[in-house]
Formats: C-alpha cells, sequence, structure tokens
C-alpha cells in the first residue's frame, strides 16, 4: 500500500519536535520543546468567545472572516505595523496564520516554483512548501547575529525563483529582521519580481527596547508582501486557530477563495471573541508581553550559560538556541536524549531547522512556560555539569 502514498509528502514523518514531546512524557520531564504556551489568555477572550457562543453566532463566517474582526485588524496594521489594508477587501481571516501561509501559497505559487527560506528555519515553512511540490532554496543565517550575506542571497535567484519568505521575529533564531536588512530584501525582490511572504507570528515579543518592523510598511514592496500573522502567541490561544493575511486585493481574492475551499472559515465565535479583545485591549498590554517574556529569556539563557550550554540570546520570539558542543553525541538528537536522560528537560533538536548537515550542535528550549515550570528546568539543567 505505501505506494499509494503521497510522493511529495514522503518526508513527512514525525517531526522532532514531537518525538522530543513523547519522549519526555515518557521519563516525566519538563518538556521545552514543543512551543506551546501555558500562560493564561486575557480574560475578554474567554468572556467574548462564551457570549459569542450563546448569542449564536456558531455558523460559518464569510470567506474573508467576520467584518468586525477585519475592521480591528485592519486597524491594528495601521497603528502598529504602518501597513494600509482594507478591511472589505485585502484583509482574509484565516485558522491561523499556519492556515494563513498554506492557502497564500497554494493561491500564489505553482509546483516547481521556488521560494528562498532562511535557516535556520520553521519546520511548518519548509513541509508546507514541500507539500505544495515548491521548492525551498535555503539561505543561511549566520551566528551569532544571525545576519545573511545579500550577494550570496540574490545568487540563489533562478528564473523559477518566485518569492523569500521572511520570519521576523524568527522561530528559532530569535533574529529580528532590521529596517535595513528588509529594506535589502525589499529591493532584491522588486529587481526579481519576486512576492514576499512575511511570517509575523511574534511581532509583539521583542526584547532589549527592539521595535518590529513589517516588509508590508515599505512604499517600493507594498503590492508584493503578503503578510501573515495571527493572534495564537500575542494572546495565548494556540489552540483557537485565529489568524490572517493582508495583501493587495487581487492576491486577498484568491487567497479567500482557496481558504474557503480549504477551511471554509476559522472558528467564528472565537472571530468574535478576538476582534473584541484587539478592538479593547490598550497598547500597554502588548508592551508588557515583551516584558514578561524578557524575563523569563534572561533566566533561561542564564541558566543555560552556568551549564556550559551558551545560548545564542535571541531578540525576539519565546525560543533559545543553545550551542551544545560540550554534550556527547554526533547528532543533535542524540545530544537532546542526552540531555533529557540526565536532566529531565526536553529540547529540539537543532538539525530539525536545518536542510542539511547544520544545526548539530544546537538545540532549541522554549521558555513560553509558567515561572515554575520554567525555574525548576532551569534548576535540572545544571545537573548537566556533574557529567561534562
Ligand atoms: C514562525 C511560526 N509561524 C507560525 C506558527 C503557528 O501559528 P498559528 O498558531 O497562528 O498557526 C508558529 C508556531 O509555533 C511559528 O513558530
Amino acid at each position: 500500500m505505501e505506494g499509494n502514498l503521497n510522493q511529495r509528502l514522503r518526508h513527512l514523518t514525525c517531526l522532532d519536535i514531537r518525538d522530543m514531546s513523547i519522549e519526555c512524557e515518557k521519563t516525566g520531564g519538563i518538556n521545552l520543546s514543543q512551543g506551546i504556551c501555558d500562560l493564561p489568555l486575557p480574560p475578554i477572550l474567554s468572556t467574548a468567545a462564551k457570549t459569542a457562543i450563546d448569542d449564536g453566532l456558531n455558523h460559518y463566517t464569510r470567506y474573508d472572516g467576520l467584518s468586525e474582526l477585519r475592521e480591528a485588524i485592519s486597524e491594528k496594521l495601521l497603528h502598529y505595523n504602518s501597513i494600509q489594508a482594507d478591511p472589505r477587501k485585502e484583509i482574509i481571516v484565516t485558522a491561523g496564520s499556519t492556515g494563513a501561509f498554506y492557502c497564500a501559497c497554494l493561491a500564489l505559487l505553482n509546483p516547481g516554483d521556488e521560494v528562498i527560506l532562511f535557516e535556520p528555519f520553521y519546520g511548518y515553512h519548509e513541509y508546507t512548501l514541500l507539500a505544495l511540490d515548491i521548492t525551498p532554496v535555503y539561505a543561511t543565517l549566520t551566528p551569532p547575529c544571525w545576519e545573511f550575506n545579500a550577494a550570496e542571497l540574490e545568487h540563489l535567484i533562478t528564473p523559477k525563483t518566485k518569492g523569500i519568505l521572511i520570519n521576523t521575529p524568527a522561530n528559532p533564531s530569535g533574529k529580528v529582521f532590521s529596517r535595513r536588512e528588509l529594506e535589502v530584501l525589499a529591493d532584491i525582490c522588486t529587481r526579481h519580481h519576486l512576492f514576499i511572504f512575511t511570517d509575523e507570528i511574534y511581532e509583539y515579543i521583542l526584547y532589549d527596547g527592539l521595535s518590529h518592523s513589517s516588509p508590508g510598511s515599505l512604499p517600493t514592496a507594498k503590492d508584493r508582501v503578503i503578510t501573515i500573522s495571527g493572534y495564537s502567541k500575542t494572546f495565548s490561544i494556540t489552540g483557537w486557530r485565529i489568524g490572517y493575511c493582508a495583501c493587495n486585493e487581487e492576491f486577498a481574492r484568491q487567497i479567500g477563495y482557496v481558504h474557503d475551499l480549504v477551511y471554509v472559515c476559522a472558528p467564528s465565535p472565537l472571530q468574535a471573541a478576538v476582534g473584541k479583545a484587539v478592538h479593547t485591549l490598550p497598547d500597554s498590554f502588548y508592551h508588557s508581553l515583551g516584558t514578561a517574556y524578557e524575563q523569563k529569556r534572561n533566566d533561561l539563557c542564564k541558566a543555560l550559560q552556568e551549564a556550559a550550554l551558551p545560548p545564542y540570546v535571541p531578540q525576539g520570539a519565546y525560543y533559545v538556541l543553545a550551542d551544545t558542543s560540550a554534550l556527547p553525541g554526533v547528532t543533535s538528537k542524540e545530544k537532546a536524549i542526552y540531555l533529557l536522560d540526565k536532566t529531565g528537560v526536553a529540547a529540539v533538536p537543532g538539525e530539525a531547522f536545518y536542510h542539511r548537515e547544520g544545526g548539530k550542535n544546537l538545540l532549541r528550549f522554549c521558555f513560553a512556560k509558567d515561572d515554575k515550570v520554567l525555574d525548576e528546568a532551569c534548576e535540572r539543567l545544571q545537573r548537566i555539569k556533574r557529567f561534562l
């Protein structure tokens, strides 16, 4: 029967991230591998969701989402991202940002097209491209600052290249692309007529006073940018599946039709609740996100440093890559298993974020955890010193 499976997806095995979660569960360890945030959601969301259900908002919404939510997103895009997007034509509410990216690729790209992906990358980005028979072409970011070389990147462009994918702040590196870097990328994309797909799901989770820049705010690139984001991380509602994309009318319509085909709509009462929260919550709510996570970042990075696993301190998002050269093992999976065995802390093997040889000495730790859990993990990490 195996020959009957979709050959494009033959590499879609159990992701290392899930593997480590399973291993962690078996040993009763602390799971810092998966990006699930333990944090509570703002109360306005649960109240508004219950009200929406009780008020009978339990049916399909329009293909592009509830108008209240599109309007709230449009205001937010202008206010926070400096992007002008017409809520009637240029915003599609989607089943998470994952749904937005999948539908954008399906709507705008053809099998055989190439898209440039920065590595270390987020696995879903790579697999989404592969699932649609689009070839990822890898541009490697160099630590510790995760820089790219513009000339080398431009060299990767072929007649088949249709876009560049940016993730800022990035998972797993925590890189926040500067406005200058985005201008360089926008210039390349303009000269080569490429789309810019930009995943900004961690847009509010920034450290050290950095601010977020959106490629969609660059006047030169505006018409080629597909801005993707959502509320999974900002409101700690990863299971609600509320995301969106914003782009020009022609692309938005096509992405909306594809989204209708695949998902019909994002959950209606949850769209209403998110619309209410986006409309109501003050700027201070968003500012406090960065502050809360910054303390967690500092605690985990300090613990990793003390445990002889030096961290690449992230500028944003809620993951840290650490250099695990000190751990025994040839592959990062072996190192992850060793660490779990000796300390009871699970992390993701770095090779999950690279296409070839990269990441062998890296592990990714997620710090979107309750303080007590994180403190315990930091303490347990120190046990590794006895074995080095
Ligand atoms: C870079 C990135 N994009 C998207 C997602 C998923 O977002 P959503 O829940 O909106 O689909 C994640 C989750 O880990 C992520 O790290």
